[in-house]
């Protein structure tokens, strides 16, 4: 017998409906809180140039946003999978659908301890490397 996992992740790239004090508390409790209030998450994703945000029945358990100028140069910043949820593909879509977004500009990112998973997410879409 073959046992399958299915899980039913929605992936939502409006900030409709978004509860930011749930995502500061499960952020808090899955150590990756880097200090910022609601308030101060809610501001950073609305002005971003791109966000996706990961449910699943409705909890956030995943987020990814990208910094644009909209033409050449791009950065992206908090992706984040919950723990319970890693290794599922989920940071996979979250970046792909950002990517989607730059299509053609020079995609930057910043990482102490992500390096090889971001090397497997390099010859997503038709961007550009970072120059
Ligand atoms: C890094 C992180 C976002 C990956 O999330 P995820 O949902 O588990 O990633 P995915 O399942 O989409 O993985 C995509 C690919 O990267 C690989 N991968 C995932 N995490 C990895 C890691 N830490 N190191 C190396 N490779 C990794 C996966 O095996 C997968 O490859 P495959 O398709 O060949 O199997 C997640 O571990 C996380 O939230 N870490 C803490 C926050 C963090 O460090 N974010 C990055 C800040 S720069």
């Amino acid at each position: 017998m073959v046992y399958v996992e299915m899980i039913d992740v929605k992936y939502k790239t409006d900030l409709k409906n978004v509860d930011w004090a749930e995502m500061k508390t499960t952020l808090q409790q899955d150590k990756f809180d880097n200090g910022r209030s609601p308030e101060q998450l809610k501001t950073s994703f609305k002005n971003s140039f791109a966000t996706c945000i990961a449910y699943i029945d409705n909890r956030i358990i995943g987020t990814a946003r990208v910094l644009s100028d909209g033409v050449c140069n791009a950065y992206i910043v908090d992706i984040w999978t919950l723990s319970s949820f890693r290794h599922k593909g989920i940071a996979r879509t979250m970046v792909q659908t950002l990517l989607s977004r730059l299509k053609g500009q020079h995609v930057y990112l910043f990482t102490d301890d992500a390096v090889d998973f971001y090397k497997k997410l390099v010859h997503i879409g038709g961007n550009k490397p970072p120059i």
